[in-house]
Order: C-alpha cells, then structure tokens, then sequence
C-alpha cells in the first residue's frame, strides 16, 4: 500500500510528465512554424516518450492499490522560439523533472517504501539521456551559429530520429 504522501507525489508526477508532454507538443508546433520538419519531428517524439513516462506513474499506482487523481494541465510556456530557445527551454525543463525525480526518490528512501524507490531507478537513469540529448543539440546550435546551412543539416539529423520500440 502506498502512502498518502507517495501516492500524492506520484500522482504530482504524473501531472509533470503530461506537462512535459503539453509543452513538447508546442515545440514541434514551434519547430513547423520555423521551417524546421526535424525539430518539429523531435520534438514530437519527445510528446509521446512523456506520455509513456505519465503512464508508467499511472500504472504503477495502480499496481499498488492506488488511486490515480489527475489534475490540471498548464499552458506551456513556448511562443516566438528560435532553434536555440526551443532546446534551451527542453533542457531547463528536463533538469526540473531530473529535480522531481530526485525528490521522490528522497521521499521513497525516507519512508523505506523500496518498491516506489526501486520503480523510480528507471527515471533517473532516463533523465540523465532526457538531459545529455538536449545538451547534445544545444552544442551543435551553438557550433553552427545560426549558419543556415548548419541548421538546415541539424534539421536532418533530427528529420533522422525514430520512435522507440521498447
Ligand atoms: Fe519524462
Ligand atoms: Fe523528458
């Protein structure tokens, strides 16, 4: 049985990720409107990995006799990006959940519930790739300087990204 104060914080994440995924959905609408088919495609890859990650939450209260509580979902915070700004706002968001996560897994570890702790092994591993590709492009914007030609072989690469199949 989980506590009541691990199942709100779980419950808290579930919202987080489907926050993360509300926003990502308005970066590849950004990234369409910049002209941009591989951000645009990144980032809605991005959309449904968060769904997966609101889902893994959602089913693992459950799992634990749980009651699953949703709440509301904020507007995200994305208008008038650039390239940059987009992966900017995507790593300051992913080291937000990385905080999350590490909140959780303290709050876990001092009740001694090992299952939640165990559970959330996944997401800390997940947050440290979720920030690394995120920095990744960063750098390569950076590189490049706004040099359309720079960008347009940055678009392809993330044109080049595949839905996971794990
Ligand atoms: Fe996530
Ligand atoms: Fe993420």
């Amino acid at each position: 049985m989980l506590s009541d104060n691990i199942q709100a914080a779980l419950n808290k994440q579930i919202n987080e990720e489907l926050e993360s995924a509300y926003a990502y959905l308005q970066m590849a609408a950004e990234g369409d409107r910049l002209g941009l088919p591989g951000f645009a495609n990144w980032f809605r890859l991005q959309y449904g990995e968060e769904l997966a990650h609101a889902d893994r939450f959602f089913n693992y209260i459950l799992e634990r006799n749980g009651e699953v509580k949703l709440d509301a979902i904020a507007k995200p915070d994305i208008a008038d990006e650039t390239p940059l700004s987009l992966f900017e706002k995507a790593l300051a968001h992913e080291k937000h959940i990385s905080r999350c996560i590490f909140a959780l897994k303290d709050l876990a570890k001092s009740e001694s519930d090992h299952a939640t702790d165990v559970f959330l092994e996944w997401f800390v591993t997940e947050q440290v790739e979720e920030e690394a590709a995120a920095q990744a492009v960063i750098d390569q914007l950076r590189l490049v300087e706004g040099s359309p030609n720079g960008l347009f072989m940055i678009d392809r690469e993330l044109a080049a990204r595949q839905p996971e199949t794990a």
